[in-house]
């Protein structure tokens, strides 16, 4: 996918970019854009929603077709996390990467991403949800049920959403393919560099019915999985899921 090739749908307000893909999935090529001023209902992770604000912020999502056999799609959402967390950088604010795929400012929340598989036709598509808050002032922050920041909040100045979204474009399309033929091992040593994980005290908060437990963030493996060390001294490998610090 290269940024010549990929189509952007913009649309004022839709229920959701990531579901505007699903649906319309059989006419997109590979590598459509589809981005909304507003969604009325953007999905978060884990069943969540997530509030875009109107007009303020960045909320896209990307088709991606996957080759078959390729198993590399494990580094999907971690990619997307460094290629946000390097674009904030780029532009001043000292993110990092939350493992799995948040990305922070000052220990606050900045960024989510949502990725989403379809088989469709014994192919498998992948939908890359991006929220990022760009422009949200702190009243709209506040009302956000997270620890929530904005580009705009900590560099006390707005930017241009069209701006950020095309140094997105641009740098996931020298991404994807690198993550295609190499894997997320590939970017091992970079999104440790930008990560905040490793080495912390975390809380993991398993699918039910376990219950959520603490454990030592040890170290980032180079297929994605997360090696942590419960307080019993036992190691363990988290796939995905969620942490908290
Ligand atoms: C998270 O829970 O951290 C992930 C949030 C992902 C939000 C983005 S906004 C664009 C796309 N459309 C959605 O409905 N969700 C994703």
């Amino acid at each position: 996918m290269s940024e010549m090739e990929s189509r952007i749908y913009r649309f004022e307000e839709l229920s959701s970019t990531n579901d505007w893909i699903r649906e319309h999935l059989p006419e997109l090529e590979n590598g459509a854009v589809c981005i909304a001023d507003r969604q009325t209902r953007g999905r978060g992770r884990h069943g969540r929603l997530w509030s875009t604000g109107l007009g303020e912020n960045l909320a896209f999502s990307i088709l991606i077709e996957w080759p078959d056999q390729n198993e590399n799609f494990t580094g999907l959402a971690l990619t997307a996390g460094l290629c946000l967390a390097k674009i904030l950088r780029d532009e001043g604010l000292p993110a990092i990467i939350k493992w799995p795929n948040d990305v922070l400012v000052h220990e606050k929340k900045i960024s989510g991403i949502l990725v989403e598989s379809i088989l469709q036709n014994r192919k498998k598509f992948f939908i890359l949800g991006i929220g990022l808050n760009v422009n949200a002032g702190t009243d709209f922050l506040a009302r956000i049920d997270q620890n929530a920041t904005s580009m705009s909040v900590v560099a006390k100045k707005n930017f241009d959403r069209d701006d950020i979204l095309q140094k997105f474009l641009s740098s996931w399309s020298r991404t994807l393919p690198a993550l295609l033929s190499s894997g997320f091992g590939f970017f091992l040593e970079e999104w440790k560099a930008l990560s905040g994980t490793e080495g912390r005290q975390i809380l993991v908060n398993p699918l039910e019915p376990e219950k959520p437990y603490t454990a030592l963030a040890l170290r980032l493996l180079p297929d994605g999985r997360l090696e942590i060390q419960l307080d019993s001294g036992e190691i363990r490998e988290l796939t995905s899921g969620e942490i908290a610090w």
